[in-house]
Order: structure tokens, then sequence, then C-alpha cells
């Protein structure tokens, strides 16, 4: 039996990362965590104000991110976090080195829609502007798959689920 992934569930906001990753993780019978949970103080300070968060703000917490998926290194484990440039996922690679992708993608008024509907969380049409902007997607290099959100939440962790058995297992 293959070594079980660990996999960071990654996307611009509203494509799903919590709603699919625990999803995700239960169809794989691995543990799931919130990326949002690994914010240190600091930044949960920031963001309640509404202030962006800079690159520097973000390395101790996807630090944090890496560290608990290299805990699961071999046992495997679903962590979501939006990831959205290169030099994040490098660094999330740096601290955990066999993680692998899901990079969950959707056009833009599918992700506005769901957004508009999403309880107790406004997200302004700008800010998902820059969302699309900021967003690198999978290089070659990287391993990973791109999955589509569209139809059901079910749907959507079958394919993934699908789309990473044809990934080969990490050697570790
Ligand atoms: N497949 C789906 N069908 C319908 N609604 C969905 C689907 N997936 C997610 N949603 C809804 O879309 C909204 C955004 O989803 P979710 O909060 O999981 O996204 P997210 O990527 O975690 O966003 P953020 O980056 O802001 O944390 C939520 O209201 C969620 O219930
Ligand atoms: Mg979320």
């Amino acid at each position: 039996m293959n070594t079980p992934h660990v996999v960071v569930v990654m996307g611009v906001a509203g494509t799903g990362k919590t709603t699919i990753g625990p999803l995700l993780a239960a169809r794989l019978g691995v543990p799931y965590a919130e990326g949002d949970d690994f914010h240190p103080q600091s930044n949960i300070a920031k963001m309640s104000a509404g202030t962006p968060l800079t690159d520097d703000d973000r390395w101790p917490w996807l630090d944090a991110i890496g560290d608990w998926a290299q805990g699961r290194a071999g046992l495997g484990g679903v962590v979501s976090c939006s990831a959205l440039k290169r030099s994040y996922r490098d660094r999330l690679r740096a601290a955990a080195p066999g993680v692998v992708f899901v990079h969950l993608t959707g056009d833009r008024a599918l992700v506005e829609d769901r957004m508009s509907h999403r309880q107790g969380h406004f997200m302004p049409t700008a800010l998902l502007d820059s969302q699309f902007a900021t967003l690198q997607p999978l290089e070659p290099d990287e391993a990973g798959v791109a999955v589509n959100v569209t139809g059901s939440p079910e749907k959507i962790t079958e394919r993934a689920a699908t789309a990473l058995a044809s990934l080969s297992g990490p050697t570790a």
C-alpha cells in the first residue's frame, strides 16, 4: 500500500478549502487541520483590523502549517492553506518536503456566487480580484493536482481523491 499523502488544499478565497478539506480527510481516513488556525496572534490582530498581511507576516504562519504537515509525514493528513504564490508553497515544502497540493479551481463568477451565499463572511469584490491576481497556479515540477469546483462538495471530494490516487505516493 502507498504511504498516505499529506495534502495541502489550496486556492483562492471561496473555492471551498474549508468545505472540501474535512471531507477529503474523512475520505482518506486522515486528520484535517484548518490553515487559518495556525496564524500567530499578531496576524489575527491585523486581520481583525482589516490590515492586509505582508509576506513577512505570512512566513511564521506558513512555517507552522509546514510543521504540522511534516508531523504527519508517513501518516497522512489534510490541511487547508490558500498557498497562492509559488514562494508560499516553497516555504511549505521546505518544512514538509513530501506535501502534495490539491488546487481547487473555479471561475470568478462561480466563486463570487458561492461567497455571496456564505453566512457571516463579507468578502469585498476587490479582495476577490486581488486573490485571482495573486494566484500562481501549480507549476509542472510541483507535486499536486488541480481540481475543478463545479458540483457538490461530495463530487469535488471524489474528484480530488481520484486525482490524488493517480499521483505516486511519497517516497519518505
Ligand atoms: N461545492 C459547493 N457547492 C456549493 N457551495 C459550496 C461548495 N463548496 C463550498 N461552498 C460554499 O461556498 C462558500 C465558500 O466555501 P469555503 O468557506 O469552504 O471556502 P474557502 O476556500 O475555505 O474560503 P476562505 O479562503 O475565505 O477561507 C461557503 O459558504 C461554502 O458553504
Ligand atoms: Mg476557509
